[in-house]
């Protein structure tokens, strides 16, 4: 393992693309030394929809992290989001071959491959495959198999696929952008990277990242991946909301929301007013009441956590969040979320700010960088796990390591 690593986090969002970079040192720390953010035009709902916009976005954001880093990005960890994406749960079974029936590396590797062998359309590509227990001679809930013995080796596994054609996009914005892809990321597994507790994922909690375009979901227990979703309504649409009810240009809803805006009227002063700039040209100013624009928000989130709410229930995932829910992206800053949250789950709610880096922290504490900084979270853990792909191929050393490894 090199005795430092550059570590580079990709968030392309919607709203805005983040590029952050950190250093990695052999204290099991990761330290950020660098943060770039471009205004994103080039995406719907997740989904890169206009290639020339977005490579002119993440060359803006990289350009600005690498000059407070002085250090060249050359590699990353992207994220990946969209209606396309689907994820499902699968097992594989084998007999174990080994000497003395102990369970070895590759029966590990072998079982996870078989897993897989479930038909994936040609038009789409697997991105992750997460093992969440191994069941060795029908003993369940192993984590890590490796030197037990047992005839049969079984792996319950969570597969991520993506259509083929949006990962091919992003990648060629990357691509233009002159990064490689070290490897794309799910946006719910970065961010529950940087939000969620290992007492939260153990006991069963879900996260929901409340974004520009998207409202992304994922459920956790026993320590394991189970269930994600996307829901492409965001807080873009109660911008839309307030533009509209208003009649405001968008901009300015835009600002009023992040000023004002309060999704839970209970906790409002009746009192309270706001100035609302009108559509047209000389057109005056309004006084409206805070209230109102309450009035016009509220259902939104309401309608967000329903769909959120069916979207379990349907899956019959209600049972597994004894921790209950973590809110964060951007949307989660938004006043009166959790109470909102809290009373259509009937679950205790709390807002996720990313944690466990350090360094440059200040600008990234808030639960809009939680993708951003959980890709960072991600990469680092995959660093420590089997280091970067460049430090693989780089060295004979290594390359001989991994050789001897398969042998
Ligand atoms: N203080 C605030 N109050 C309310 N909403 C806010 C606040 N700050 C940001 N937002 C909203 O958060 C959203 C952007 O969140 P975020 O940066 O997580 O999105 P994104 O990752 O670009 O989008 P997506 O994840 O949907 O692709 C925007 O709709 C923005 O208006
Ligand atoms: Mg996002």
């Amino acid at each position: 393992m090199p005795k430092n690593s550059y570590i580079v986090g990709l968030d392309i969002g919607t709203k805005k693309i983040a590029a952050i970079i950190g250093e990695a040192g052999e204290d099991g720390k990761i330290e950020i030394i660098g943060i770039g953010t471009a205004e994103s035009r080039g995406l719907r709902k997740g989904v890169v929809v206009n290639l020339e916009a977005t490579v002119s976005a993440i060359k803006k954001a990289q350009e600005e992290a690498e000059l407070m880093a002085g250090y060249e990005i050359d590699r990353a960890f992207v994220g990946i989001s969209g209606a396309h994406i689907k994820s499902f749960n699968s097992r594989g079974v084998i007999a174990v071959s080994g000497k003395n029936r102990e369970i070895a590396r590759d029966d590990i590797k072998r079982v996870i491959e078989q897993s897989k062998a479930v038909s994936i359309p040609p038009d789409r590509e697997v991105i992750h495959i997460i093992p969440q227990e191994f069941v060795v001679d029908d003993q369940d809930g192993i984590k890590d198999p490796l030197g037990m013995s047992g005839i049969k080796l079984e792996v319950n596994v969570h597969i991520i696929t993506s259509a083929t054609t949006s990962v091919q996009n992003l990648r060629t914005c990357i691509g233009r952008a002159g990064i490689e892809v070290e490897q794309i990321v799910l946006n719910q597994i970065a961010a529950s990277e940087a939000t969620l507790t290992h007492d939260e994922m153990e006991l069963g909690v879900g996260m929901i990242d409340l974004g520009g375009g998207t409202t992304e979901i994922a459920i956790f227990e026993r320590g394991s991946l189970w269930y994600t979703s996307i829901i492409p309504i965001g807080g873009d649409n109660f911008t839309n909301d307030i533009a509209v009810g208003l009649r405001t240009p968008i901009p300015e809803a835009e600002k009023i929301k992040k000023k004002f805006g309060c999704v839970s009227s209970t906790l409002l002063d009746e009192q309270e007013t706001i100035e609302v700039p009108s559509v047209g040209r000389g057109k005056k100013e309004r006084i409206l009441s805070r209230q109102l624009l309450a009035d016009i928000i509220q259902p939104r989130a309401e309608e967000i956590f329903r769909l959120v709410d069916n979207d379990i229930k349907r899956m019959g995932y209600e049972k597994s969040l004894n921790s209950g829910i973590v809110l964060t992206g951007g949307t989660a800053l938004l006043e009166g979320l959790e109470e909102v949250a809290e009373e259509i789950f009937d679950l205790p709610v709390r807002r996720g700010d990313p944690a466990g880096v350090g360094g440059l922290v200040d600008r990234v504490n808030t639960p809009d960088y939680a993708t951003s900084v959980g890709l960072l979270l991600y990469g680092y853990k995959q660093w420590k796990e089997k280091g970067l792909s460049k430090d693989r191929k780089g060295s004979l050393w290594a390359r001989l390591k991994e050789w001897l490894k398969e042998a």
